[in-house]
């Protein structure tokens, strides 16, 4: 159990901020000392130089996202990740500028799409918002891709949370992506909540672009480095528009300062500015972490640890039920584990956002979202199966 402020805590908030490993220090230390004694040379004779050190993390991104080395890379941070992709993948026409995204995607996606379709001189009607069936609180899948069929004929991209913020839900990208192909869009997805939660196969899924961040559930700090993943079959298409910064030009003649920018192989191209060397140390330490994991030990565990919080909220409700009360938590999250990652969004019947003040007050880290959600998210790194059972003591206790 950590420690915050001196006080032991169960910390469920892995969805928001990760936890920091025992081994970030040193890690970004390292760089420190190599600053020290480098100075500029450090760029190239640092042991591990900062010309190259996005490349240092090429390999396990891949991994975690399902991808190709050639189609990830990590740079700058999530929302501007996001615009960057959409000046390239979201290419809209008179006829093709509509964009479908969730009802209740996270606010700065939101935003991004809004603008994006703003600054291409389109009204509101351009973002296309897909809500739950009255009644219901997630997402059919048919009914996502009723939307793409519907739209087919002005539909420019769809750009999902690959798992949702608010309920947990995670899509089917790879049927996502194929309905938007039939549909002549594209297909990206936000994997701020899914990147080390769940298994991801973007390169098979055939997702044309996405971003992810790494301060949740990649344990590496607050705002740390973001990154994203574009498919390889763009991988050598010089005419995709982009915007473009130095970092982004071939690595061979970027410091023969060429007058004319001539694309890195990938999602490398995508780069703009050289590499934010102390958050990329963060996020090393973490990655060097999951790599010794193993990604479907992690998943292994995460689906028994989500499952066996659910089992506990289930047990409260039936107990309650049993006295003739009404069911107290109700979890919207879906209970197929394939449909969800470790995080369970639960609705507090009788008790509004002070509940959570009441939990946090009992050493319990878990977080709200207007306007009636709790997010509780297991993380299988750090959390235990004691941990989850305290949790649902407490619970059972405040509800
Ligand atoms: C789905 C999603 N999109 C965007 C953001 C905002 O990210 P940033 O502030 O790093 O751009 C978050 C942050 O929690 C998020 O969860």
């Amino acid at each position: 159990m950590p420690l915050m402020n001196g006080r032991e805590v169960l910390y469920f908030t892995g969805n928001s901020l990760g936890l920091q490993p025992k081994t970030t220090q040193d890690y970004i230390l390292r760089e420190l000392e190599d600053w020290a004694s480098f100075g500029v040379e450090g760029h190239f004779h640092a042991r591990m130089p900062w010309y190259s050190y996005q490349d240092f993390l090429t390999d396990q991104i891949a991994e975690i996202l399902g991808a190709k080395p050639v189609e990830v890379v990590a740079m700058n941070s999530l929302t501007a990740n996001l615009h960057l992709l959409l000046v390239s993948f979201y290419r809209p026409s008179k006829e093709r500028y509509k964009i479908i995204c969730e009802y209740d995607a996270f606010p700065s996606d939101l935003y991004a799409l809004q603008s994006q379709a703003k600054y291409h001189g389109f009204g509101e009607d351009a973002v296309i918002y897909l809500r739950p069936r009255e009644g219901e609180y997630l997402l059919r899948e048919e009914d996502v891709i009723a939307a793409i069929q519907r739209e087919k004929d002005s539909l420019a991209t769809v750009m999902l949370g690959a798992v949702n913020y608010y309920t947990g839900q995670f899509f089917d990208l790879a049927k996502i992506s194929k309905a938007a192909h039939e549909a002549g869009a594209t297909a990206g997805f936000n994997l701020a909540h899914a990147a080390g939660n769940v298994i991801l196969k973007l390169h098979d899924w055939d997702v044309d672009y996405a971003c992810f961040c790494s301060y949740k559930y990649l344990n590496a700090g607050p705002g740390s480095v973001s990154g994203i993943f574009v498919h390889e079959r763009f991988a050598n298409d010089k005419n995709l528009p982009r915007f473009a910064g130095w970092w982004g030009n071939d690595p061979d003649t970027r410091f023969t300062m060429p007058r004319d920018f001539v694309p890195a192989k990938g999602a490398r191209s995508w780069q703009v500015s050289n590499a934010p060397v102390f958050l990329m140390a963060a996020l090393k330490a973490s990655l060097d972490i999951f790599t010794e994991a193993g990604l479907s030990n992690l998943r292994k565990k995460s689906e028994q640890l989500t499952g066996y919080l659910e089992f506990i909220i289930n047990d409260i409700n039936d107990q309650a039920m049993k006295k003739g009360e009404e069911k107290p938590v109700e979890i919207i999250t879906s209970s197929d584990p394939g449909k969800r990652g470790c995080q369970l969004s639960l609705i507090i019947m009788k008790h509004g956002k002070g509940f959570h003040r009441k939990l946090i007050d009992q050493g319990v880290i878990v977080d709200w979202r207007e306007p009636d959600v709790l997010r509780a998210a297991p993380v299988p790194l750090y959390n235990s199966f004691e941990d989850v059972y305290r949790f649902g003591k407490i619970l059972q206790n405040s509800v």
